[in-house]
């Protein structure tokens, strides 16, 4: 039997009407959201997801601002951008597209941004009320994937999530969001011995590690729901996850493809936070 597809392009579509509804509720308010988005460089694919980023802006009735910096800029001048876009009041969230060139200090650049504007959940004080459960903003692509689960039906409460990955824009905050919705969860990464073992008794299992073939449908339990982050090229050049979709299908109850399972909802979920931003600089959250 083959598995049911999670369709990651449907259910941002959804979300992002949710944000444009919301949007327009603002802007009758005299509230206009606006995403500041801050590019250092030429990095082809940042510059493909930033292009995405305002193009999901305009569809949605988010005003946009880009900013597209010299990959050499100074760190100096980065950080005067950022205190001045968290000044201006017509600016409701700002985003610096990771990775930066090497000779900035990423983590400087983040803590620089006003949390209220943190519209990626990269800062401290953002991380740490994603711990202790305050409200607020969520990270993107872990909160998409929370979005993906409960949409397409599958309960996480009481069940063994198996994260695969252990990166600070993904396999850490979905896991404390798994855990928020009272799933077991285990974090497995490169060191975890019998990988294989422990995938089989996850119910639901996210990978989250960018190499293909990470899990593959040996490891897979019969019905389970498996959520691939990977983004990768396989050996034809192709487009592919983290999973070997191919096999996997055979055994799993629901499964995200590569493209349009997580990829979409990355940039529906940033669109929900350009909303959250809004309504925290306006005393409505
Ligand atoms: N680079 C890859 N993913 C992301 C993301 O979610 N946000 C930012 N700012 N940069 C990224």
């Amino acid at each position: 039997m083959s598995a049911k597809r999670i369709d990651g392009k449907a259910i941002s579509a959804q979300i992002k009407e949710e944000a444009a509804k919301e949007a327009a509720e603002l802007k009758a308010k005299g509230i206009e959201p606006c995403l500041a988005v801050i590019l250092v460089g030429e990095d082809s694919a940042s510059q493909v997801y930033v292009n995405n980023k305002k193009k999901a802006c305009e569809a949605v009735g988010i005003r946009s601002v880009a900013y597209e910096l010299d990959a050499e800029t100074e760190e100096g001048e980065l950080l005067r951008l950022i205190a001045s876009l968290n000044m201006d009041k017509t600016i409701s969230g700002i985003l610096v597209q990771l990775p930066l060139p090497k000779h900035l200090d990423e983590t400087k650049v983040i803590l620089a941004i006003d949390p209220k504007k943190d519209v990626d959940c990269f800062h401290p004080i953002n991380v740490g009320n994603l711990q202790t459960g305050g409200k607020g903003f969520l990270p993107c692509t872990p909160a998409g994937i929370i979005a993906l689960l409960k949409r397409s039906g599958t309960v996480i409460e009481g069940k063994r999530c198996v994260v695969i990955g252990r990166s600070n824009i993904v396999g850490k905050p979905v896991a404390m969001l798994l855990l928020r919705e009272n799933g077991t969860v285990t974090i497995c990464h490169s060191k975890t011995k019998d990988l294989a073992e422990i995938c089989r008794q996850a119910d639901i299992i996210v990978s989250a590690v960018g190499k293909v073939h990470t899990v593959t449908a040996d490891m897979v339990k019969d019905g389970a729901v498996i959520i691939d982050v990977g983004m990768n090229r396989n050996e034809a050049g192709q487009l592919c996850g983290d999973v070997d979709f191919a096999q996997v299908q055979e055994v799993a109850g629901a499964i995200t493809p590569v493209p349009g399972g997580v990829g979409p909802m990355t940039i529906a979920m940033l669109m929900k936070n350009c909303i959250t931003a809004a309504k925290l600089q306006n005393g409505l959250l």
